[in-house]
């Protein structure tokens, strides 16, 4: 069965709320989750799998300095990440004060991976992103990131 990690960050619990709807929306699907903080997240865990969706709080317009450190570890296998689906999601403070920009951040470090990114031209275009603790239609939207995610898992396994 294919596995979509979902690995986040989170201080306050918001985007941890986020990375457990994603979670369920892959799930929902049919493929194997595996959660992880990333504190926990190991760069075998990104070898092992086929997607990897990235969750940051919006700090100052950018990832947060602990993800942005296990992007930076993972130059460990450049070019093994290759092909693997990749999405994003954040947790901001505003609207428009910085969400998009650190979608964008993240999606940038998985382009140069060479993964696949699925943009959304119905909802949010880069990923999922919401302010403060999720309402119920940005879980609605964080479920679908997930579930989206996963079915192009499945794809491209084909
Ligand atoms: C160091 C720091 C920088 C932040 N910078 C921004 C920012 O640029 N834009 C914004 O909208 N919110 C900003 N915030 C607010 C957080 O993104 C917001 O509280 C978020 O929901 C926290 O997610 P968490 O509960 O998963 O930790 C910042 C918070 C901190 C602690």
């Amino acid at each position: 069965m294919p596995t979509v990690l979902v690995v986040y960050d989170s201080k306050t619990g918001n985007t941890e709320k986020m990375a457990l709807k994603i979670a369920e929306g892959a799930k929902q699907v049919g493929v194997n989750v595996i959660m992880k903080r990333v504190e926990q997240a190991k760069i075998e865990d990104l070898l092992r799998a086929d997607g990897i969706v990235f969750g940051s709080p919006t700090y100052y317009g950018q990832m947060s300095a602990s993800m942005k450190a296990l992007i930076d570890k993972s130059v460990e296998v450049h070019g093994q990440l290759e092909g693997k689906v990749g999405a994003a999601f954040t947790s901001s403070g505003g609207t428009a004060t910085g969400a998009e920009t650190t979608l964008l951040s993240i999606l940038e470090a998985m382009l140069v991976h060479g993964m696949i990114v699925q943009g959304d031209p119905h909802n949010k275009h880069y990923g999922a992103a919401a302010v403060g603790p999720p309402s119920d239609k940005e879980r609605r939207s964080c479920n679908k990131l997930g579930e989206r995610a996963a079915r192009l898992v499945i794809k491209l396994k084909k």
